[in-house]
Order: C-alpha cells, then structure tokens, then sequence
C-alpha cells in the first residue's frame, strides 16, 4: 500500500473496494492486517466518523461518572472508538478484534487494559465476561463479511443489566440486505425482553460513497439499546 501522505480519495476508494470484494471474515481480517498501517489517515479521506458518532449517542444518555465505566469495545480496530469515549470521560476499555495488526495499533495507543485477538462469529466472547461492561460498542464492522448478526446477542450477554449497547451500521445499496437482518434482530431481542431500544439516529453524511454506482455521501444509522435489569 502507498505511503499515506501523498494518497489521494480515489486511492483510500479503491482500498477498501478491494475489501469488499473478499468473501468471508478472515480473508476481511487478513486485509486489515495490512491496512492497519495506513487505517487511520486513509479514513481521514473517507471522512469516517462513525466512531465519533457512537461516542457521542452514548454520552448524551450515559447517566453514570463515566470514568468508573467498564467499556467493552468490540471489532475495535485501532482504537477510535476508545479514543473518542475518552474524549466524553471514559477510562476503562477493553477490546477486541480479529486482526492481530490493528490490535498491534490499539495497544500503541496505551488506552486498553486488555485487548483480545478473536473472531466474532467463530468464537463467542469469554463466558466471564457476561454481565460485566457497563457500555458495549461495536462501530463500523456490522456489515456482510464481518460481523455476523447473530453476535448482537453476544453484546447484549456481555453487558451489565441496565447498561447500553452501541452499534452502528451503514445504509447504503450493498448493505441494506444485512441492515435488514441486523434491524429484525435487534427488534426480536426487544421481544424477548432483553433489551430495549434506547434511539435510532440515522446520518446522512455517514462517509464518502465509495461504491462505483454511488456519489457523494453514504447514509449510517447509530443504534442505541439499554439491557433488561
Ligand atoms: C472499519 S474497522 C472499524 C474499527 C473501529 N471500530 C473504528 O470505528 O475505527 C472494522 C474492524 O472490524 C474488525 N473485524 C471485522 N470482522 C471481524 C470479526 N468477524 N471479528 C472480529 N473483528 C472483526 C476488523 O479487523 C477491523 O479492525
């Protein structure tokens, strides 16, 4: 990959096209492994601010004193996530991911007390973690050949009842089967009465289209839920 600083947006879109051509999740995992490197100027292009946006849904209804919140930051990348959430007075994070390179970048920032190498979906998180985190995030990686649906139920098992679960996922055409699965789950959890939907914000100007067919702007929703006490 081409050093970042003479990179343009046409070459960050035709990174991460060449992601959304692989098929499953570890040959996704394998391509973040190489772009760890570059991820967070690449997405300064991109104008990503799904992380932003996550931390900020979460601190308006965060009633708690953040700095005593266990925050469990799943598919955490590089670290924006806990980075923006400490920005808001978090202090305590814990994450996860599939790729041992952007787990390498987490870890530099010095902001986890532990980060965990797993595949959501392949592995289910530690059984003793259940009922533990007082706010569970997963931004940017609910989307077809990431993260599966079904681990939402994993989330919600790992949070402390009355805490709150974060997820984002985006809304553009090739996304919109998977937006659909993940929307009729979240509403089945409700059901069940596992949790209740806190807030659904829908973005806009989620981040730059990087799709041949699409222009401008890509829409992105934040989902907020609240686990059952
Ligand atoms: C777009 S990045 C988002 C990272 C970070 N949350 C952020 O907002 O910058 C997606 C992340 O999800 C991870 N990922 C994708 N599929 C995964 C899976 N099945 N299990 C664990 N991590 C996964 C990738 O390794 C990558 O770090």
């Amino acid at each position: 990959m081409m050093a970042a600083a003479s990179k343009t947006f046409e070459d960050v879109k035709s990174v991460i096209l060449s992601a959304h051509k692989n098929a499953t999740a570890k040959d996704k995992v394998d391509f973040y492994n190489c772009w760890a490197k570059n991820y967070e100027q690449d997405l300064v292009l991109l104008e990503y601010r799904a992380a932003n946006l996550a931390a900020s849904r979460v601190s308006s209804h965060f009633s708690g004193f953040p700095e005593a919140a266990f925050v469990l930051d799943v598919a955490c990348g590089t670290g924006l996530v806990a980075k923006q959430m400490k920005e808001n007075g978090f202090e305590h994070f814990v994450g996860v991911d599939g790729s041992e390179g952007m787990l390498e970048r987490a870890r530099e920032t010095g902001l986890y007390q532990d980060l965990k190498l797993s595949i959501m979906g392949k592995e289910p998180l530690p059984a003793e973690w259940a009922n533990s985190f007082d706010v569970v995030l997963i931004v940017g990686a609910l989307s077809p050949s990431q993260v599966p649906v079904p681990v939402v139920r994993d989330l919600c098992r790992t949070t402390k009842p009355g805490g709150y679960i974060c997820m984002t996922t985006r809304g553009n055409q090739d996304n919109l089967q998977y937006k659909t699965s993940l929307e009729n789950e979240l509403t089945q959890m409700e059901k069940e009465g596992l949790w209740t939907c806190v807030e659904v914000t829908d973005v806009e100007n989620w981040e730059k289209a990087v799709a041949e067919f699409e222009d401008g702007y890509i829409p992105g929703t934040v989902y907020l839920y609240k686990k059952s006490v």
